[in-house]
């Protein structure tokens, strides 16, 4: 065996192997050059989903012909100026990008400095292949061809044009939603895809995710610790089959994490139904030393120093910013569903909804079996309406919906879905009021688990005595379960520690328990509720309407979907032509 020094092209081509792994990658790359050096504008053209072309061109500081000699060369970088790894602001800072670039690819990078003239600088996979005077407005152009071209190896994981152009639309929405003060468009095979001015960050996000988002969007804006976090996230009732539209960014730098999923799980817990996702761009401001940049070569993730307070930050931010909104989520929700409301013309009554309208009887017992027999009486609408948001209830239909009247306009809720939200409520409210009850086991069990899985639960013991489920190490790879929570009943202890163990390690916290009483929770509360069905009396549903005005959350029911809708004054009128 001998050991040789690589030859500067082959380490090129090894660094080019971590940074550019794909179009979209080195697309990157050089849009962050272009935000580093100051731009206000950026173009990119794209041709076969950057397989064929890649050009960005920018109308920021330029380089001169020395500097554009240098940039081409590995580790050489303008943005390290007083060695200061650990107070990085801007997105480059390894020097590493164009010459991997360089390396793999024909590349032609063309630059002019401002009151200087123009140069160009091409390079055939790692050689030159001469400059010269070029003609050029101050900034940067830089040409990728054939990207991959000479490296089978890397061309064989390479999709079709069409999904590496769906990674560089990503990557170039992450970095504009990064940067709404600069305008970007974005050309694929000769047609304009992406127009974006510059604008403030709500309205670049809602550009580039949905402006649905300006509807069904909440704004956070928190502080806490010396972290902020700002940002849009959907109400729970706008969700997405797909997690695909979370977006983190830490000081102003896209990037990919993990936390973010776990945190944005435990913000919705039991506000959407767990196959379902929230829309959601947030920003967090950190001061550069509580975070680490140089983690990954794509510089796609950070480190924290302390990611629980940046879990809690976010989690209790957009808790906070959930509840507040509680109460607003199914009015807008209908604003967003006109379709809900169809007149009477189209009207086809629903088979699950019987025929009739069953009158309101004040007399009437609770939990009274419902025959579907129409009646006549209805609650008269004489008494004036006092001021309740949720309204007076002015009868029920189909033993199912009660109708309100509100000052300003007609409200229908769903009596098994908001009383269901109710009882839940109700239920966390007394275990988070300590009342949690346990179930001592006659004989504590033994659980058997990997080491690193123990170490986790063992740190979370005291957390999960909390809830009801106490556990101790009893040796390095079984824990001791001695009770459960009451909620959960006879449980499968194996199970839920592995679960736990596993949550713990994905969320940095143990809320599977509080996922699994939850659901325990619900489903207790689903039994426990009024069902669609049951006739109420006027003061049952009334003392429904106050109660659901109090608690938090009860806009939505367990699964997300709206509770109650409003037809305002204005809707009716609409709906008879009258407006
Ligand atoms: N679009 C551009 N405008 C001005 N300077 C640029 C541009 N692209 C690259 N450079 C210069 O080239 C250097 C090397 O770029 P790069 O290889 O991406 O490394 P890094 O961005 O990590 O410094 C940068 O530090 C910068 O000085
Ligand atoms: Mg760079």
């Amino acid at each position: 065996m001998s050991i040789r020094r690589l030859p500067p092209e082959l380490i090129n081509r090894i660094a080019a192997g971590e940074v550019v792994e794909r179009p979209a990658s080195a697309l990157k790359e050089l849009v962050e050059n272009s935000l580093d050096a100051g731009a206000g504008q950026v173009a990119i053209r794209l041709h076969a989903g950057g397989l064929d072309l890649i050009e960005v061109t920018d109308d920021g500081s330029g380089m001169s012909p020395d500097e554009m000699r240098l940039a081409l060369e590995r580790h050489a970088t303008s943005k390290l100026p007083d060695e200061a790894i650990d107070r990085i602001t801007s997105f480059g800072f390894r020097g590493e990008a164009l010459p991997s670039i360089a390396s793999v690819s024909r590349l032609i990078l063309e630059s002019r400095v401002r009151g200087a003239d123009g140069w160009r600088i091409e390079c055939d996979h790692g050689e030159g292949a001469g400059e010269g005077p070029a003609a050029l407005p101050p900034g940067t152009r830089i040409r990728i061809e054939g990207l991959f071209d000479k490296v089978p190896a890397r061309r064989k994981f390479l999709r079709t044009p069409r999904a590496e152009y769906g990674a560089c639309l990503d990557a170039v929405k992450r970095l504009a939603m990064a940067r709404s003060d600069v305008g970007f468009t974005l050309e694929h095979d000769g047609r304009r895809v992406l127009t974006l001015l510059p604008a403030e960050p709500p309205a670049r996000v809602a550009e580039i995710l949905t402006h649905e988002l300006e509807r069904h969007g909440i704004g956070i804006d928190c502080v806490r610790d010396g972290l902020r976090l700002t940002g849009v996230i959907s109400l729970p009732t706008f969700n997405r089959g797909l997690a695909d539209q979370q977006y983190l960014f830490v000081n102003s730098r896209p990037v990919k994490d993990r936390l973010l999923v776990g945190a944005l799980r435990a913000a919705y817990r039991d506000l959407i139904a767990r196959d379902r996702h929230p829309v959601a761009a947030l920003f967090v401001e950190v001061p550069l030393d509580e975070v680490d940049v140089n983690v990954h070569p794509a510089k796609t993730e950070v480190r924290f120093r302390d990611p629980a307070a940046v879990r809690g930050l976010i989690i209790g931010g957009l808790r906070h910013a959930l509840d507040e909104q509680s109460q607003r989520s199914a009015a807008r929700e209908q604003a967003a569903a006109p379709v809900m409301w169809t007149t009477s013309a189209s009207y086809q009554p629903h088979p699950d909804l019987g025929t009739g309208i069953a009158a309101v009887r004040e007399e009437q017992q609770l939990f009274q079996p419902v025959t579907f027999v129409p009646q006549a009486r209805a609650e008269p609408a004489v008494q004036p309406v006092p001021s309740y948001p949720l309204g007076v209830a002015r009868g029920q239909v189909a033993a199912t919906y009660i109708v309100a009247e509100a000052e300003d306009g007609l409200v229908i809720v769903d009596q098994h879905a908001a009383h269901e939200r109710l009882v839940l409520e109700r239920m966390r409210a007394a275990r988070e009021g300590g009342a949690v009850a346990r179930q001592a086991l006659l004989i504590p069990e033994v659980v058997e688990l990997e080491e690193p899985e123990c170490d986790r639960l063992e740190g979370a013991a005291a957390e999960l005595g909390g809830m009801g489920l106490e556990i101790e190490r009893f040796g390095p790879t079984s824990i001791l379960v001695r009770a459960v929570p009451a909620a959960l009943g006879k449980t499968d202890a194996a199970g839920l520690l592995a679960d736990l163990a596993a949550e713990i390690a994905e969320l940095g916290g143990p809320l599977s328990l509080r996922d699994k009483l939850d659901h325990v929770a619900a489903t207790i509360a689903c039994h426990g509720s009024v069902r669609a069905g049951r006739v109420l009396s006027v003061a049952e549903m009334n003392a429904l309407l106050r109660e659901m005005e109090v608690t938090p959350r009860s806009g939505q029911c367990n699964h997300g979907r709206p509770t109650w809708v409003k037809l305002g004054h204005g809707e009716i009128e609409k709906l008879f032509g009258r407006k």
